[in-house]
């Protein structure tokens, strides 16, 4: 299999950067996230992106850079929460293992709060969260390779169980 060792999906705030570096750290490999990638390529934040050019520009930004870190990285790779809305992205993703991290609404909430660095959740963030989720909870389970609920787990403990779930924990 040619591509990432692992690719971590999910919604924003469930802790793919912080589950995906402890990951990388046990595996022996190097982290990456796209939304990093893109801010180092644009010279601005993600937030900025959308309120001068709109979401369909960011998305199109998005889509390279995924597209892009999928060829070169071979470590693990977290994409942002919403790489998944783009088909070929997902054609893509179909001969990777990919781990999504998952958080129920209360949870998600209860995270990401009213933390207006995210433009997708500056406004009444449970009923965007609801929103959010029944739009692409069947997305993250196209591509997913196995399942992780986050629910009221450290993100030491979410690591055990996605290593357990890929079977690539060392003896
Ligand atoms: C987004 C998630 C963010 C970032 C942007 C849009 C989304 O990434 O790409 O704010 O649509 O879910 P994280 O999931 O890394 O926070």
């Amino acid at each position: 299999m040619s591509g990432p060792l692992v690719v971590l999906v999910g919604p924003m705030g469930v802790g793919k950067s912080t589950v995906g570096q402890l990951l990388a750290e046990r595996l022996g490999v190097t982290y990456r996230d796209t939304d990093d990638d893109i801010v180092a390529e644009q010279g601005r934040t993600i937030a900025e992106i959308f309120v001068d050019e709109g979401e369909p520009v960011f998305r199109a930004i998005e889509k390279a850079a995924v597209h892009r870190a999928l060829a070169e990285h071979d470590g693990v790779l977290a994409l942002g929460g919403g790489a998944i809305l783009d088909a070929d992205t997902r054609a893509l993703l179909a001969g990777q293992r990919v781990v999504y991290l998952s958080m129920d609404v209360e949870e998600a909430v209860k995270r990401t709060g009213l933390n207006a660095a995210r433009p997708l959740l500056a406004v009444n963030p449970r009923k965007q969260w609801r929103e959010l989720m029944e739009a692409r909870r069947h997305l993250y389970e196209e591509v997913a390779t196995a399942v992780v609920a986050t629910d009221g787990r450290m993100p030491e403990e979410v690591t055990e169980i996605a290593l357990d779930a890929l079977e690539l924990k060392e003896a």
